[in-house]
């Protein structure tokens, strides 16, 4: 079978392989479960993967095969996977294994302390660029037939889920608290899917990023009834005036000065969480005063997230039918760039790294 796979430390050197099919016996314990691959999504790791800038081969192979953004269907099971996995099953399977740390070995691989990940179509294990992939049942996700269409959206909202759940579980320690206000800053796909499960949750949401209005994203915003401000329209500090005090900031815009003007910029008693990831060695003069004097005397918390865990997939599932429900056919219109077919991967490719108004570039390898 078909699969796209790079040689990590070369750059630009997706191509196809052919693989063997996967036997659900190759899983042990009779937990196999084997899925047919029907879409995956591409974000920016894919970008730096095919630029060689991250990503290794699983041990003793020349290539990994890439793609974490999955969405599938079950072909066949093994005899011990529970009944909420069957054949004709949507599913999705999560995209961090285990390691050493004694966060993995309770299921919370994404709070791992270990400096190696192993993160299918990532690092050291293949991903799900490819016809038909094998798991474990204990790392994947069923899906209602209702999200057939936008079920590969569920992998990059866990991005956001994780962040928003952090921040209720990190607030438990005030006892009493009763979000009202939200900022997340940046509008691309995490920024977007991160407005929707805040508005869920029944937050009033400013969305902050850099493009002036309208435009595609920001129509999105405003149709989930959220504010957009262009950061060439006003300061953080001055949205906040207008639209805080921020209970919550989710910063999804890849610029890592906004996070200390986010730190400013977050009410009292407030969360900031951050899920940018930032390679480069950007330096700003940030008011460290003040932000500090805010922490303390504001009681404020920052954190960070990366990955999710499978309870973080679960209540993406959740989210993901709320939205259909309150926001019918708005996850849809994220789906902007489908390319059809494993062979296009050029098309793929181009999509990702030279179209500026793709909010998610997908490719369609088989119908359901
Ligand atoms: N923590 C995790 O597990 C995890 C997983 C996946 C992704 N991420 C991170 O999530 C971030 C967002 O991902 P994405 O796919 O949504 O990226 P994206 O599509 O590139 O979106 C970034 C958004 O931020 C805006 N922005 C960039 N620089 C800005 C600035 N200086 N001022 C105001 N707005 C600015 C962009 O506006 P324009 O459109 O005008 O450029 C865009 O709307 C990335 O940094 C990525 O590393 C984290």
């Amino acid at each position: 079978m078909k699969a796209l796979a790079v040689y990590p430390g070369k750059p630009n050197s997706m191509h196809l392989e052919d693989v063997p099919m996967p036997d659900v016996r190759d899983i042990a314990g009779g937990r196999g479960v084997l899925v047919k691959v029907l879409r995956v999504g591409v974000d920016g790791t894919d970008k730096e993967i095919n630029a060689a800038e991250y990503g290794n081969a699983p041990e003793g192979e020349g290539f990994l095969i890439t793609g974490h953004e999955n969405f599938g269907q079950i072909v066949e099971i093994g005899p011990n996977v529970p009944s909420t996995l069957r054949p004709g099953t949507y599913v999705v399977a999560t995209v961090r294994r285990p390691g050493h740390s004694i966060y993995d070995a309770i299921g919370l691989q994404d709070m791992t302390t270990d400096d190696v990940y192993f993160e299918r179509g990532i690092n050291m294990c293949h991903g799900y660029l490819t016809e038909y992939y094998i798991e474990d049942a204990a790392n994947i996700v069923p899906l209602p037939a209702t999200l057939r269409e936008v079920g590969v959206l569920l992998e990059p909202l866990t991005v956001a889920e994780k962040g928003i759940n952090q921040a209720y579980e990190i607030q438990r320690r005030l006892k009493v608290w009763q979000p009202q206000r939200a900022a997340v800053i940046g509008a691309g796909t995490i920024g977007l899917l991160a407005t929707m499960a805040m508005r869920l949750r029944g937050l009033e949401v400013m969305c902050y990023s850099r493009r002036l209005p309208p435009y595609h994203n920001s129509d999105l915003l405003i149709e989930l009834g959220a504010h957009y401000v262009s950061s060439q329209q006003s300061s953080l500090i001055d949205a906040s005036a207008k639209y805080g005090p921020f209970d919550i900031i989710f910063e999804a815009s890849g610029f890592s000065p906004l996070a200390f003007q986010a730190a400013e910029a977050l009410g009292k008693n407030g969360v900031l969480v951050l899920s940018s990831v930032t390679g480069g060695e950007k330096k700003v003069e940030v008011n460290a005063d003040k932000i500090n004097q805010g922490f303390v005397l504001g009681n404020k918390v920052m954190a960070g997230t990366v990955n999710a865990s499978r309870a973080d997939f679960v209540s993406g599932v959740n989210d993901l039918v709320k939205a259909e429900a309150f926001y019918p056919g708005w996850l849809s219109k994220l789906l902007t760039t489908r390319v059809q077919g494993l062979d296009n991967y050029s098309e793929m490719l181009r999509h990702l790294t030279e179209d500026k108004e793709a909010i998610k570039v997908y490719l369609e390898i088989a119908q359901a």
